[in-house]
């Protein structure tokens, strides 16, 4: 009986692929990806429904509401992290960038 090889452990976690902005998320009413996060950005949009108000997307069949769904979920991430690292910069942790 052969030994199980050893398996490499990650130390990350590995990032979910984001699709392309050019790459149409809602197919029923022709919206893309970036246009769902843009309007994820601007008007801070918390829901699907509150996403569908702004731009349609996700107004038809529905097919596209966990991809929807990602979206919000990847722009929320990303903001509670820009907030944590602002914070922590104003405690004085962590190192300064200029970029
Ligand atoms: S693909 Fe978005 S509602 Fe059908």
């Amino acid at each position: 009986m052969r030994d199980a090889a050893p398996v490499a452990m990650s130390d990350t976690t590995p990032t979910p692929k984001i699709p392309s902005p050019d790459k149409l998320c809602c197919y029923c009413l022709g919206v893309t990806y970036g246009e769902v996060e843009q309007v994820v950005r601007e008007h801070g949009c918390r829901t699907v429904e509150e996403v569908t108000r702004r731009c349609r997307a996700g107004g038809g069949c529905r097919s596209c509401h966990v991809d929807i769904l990602d979206v919000l979920e990847r722009v929320r991430r990303e903001d509670g992290a820009g907030l944590l690292a602002r914070l922590l910069r104003r405690l004085g942790f962590g190192r300064s960038t200029t970029r």
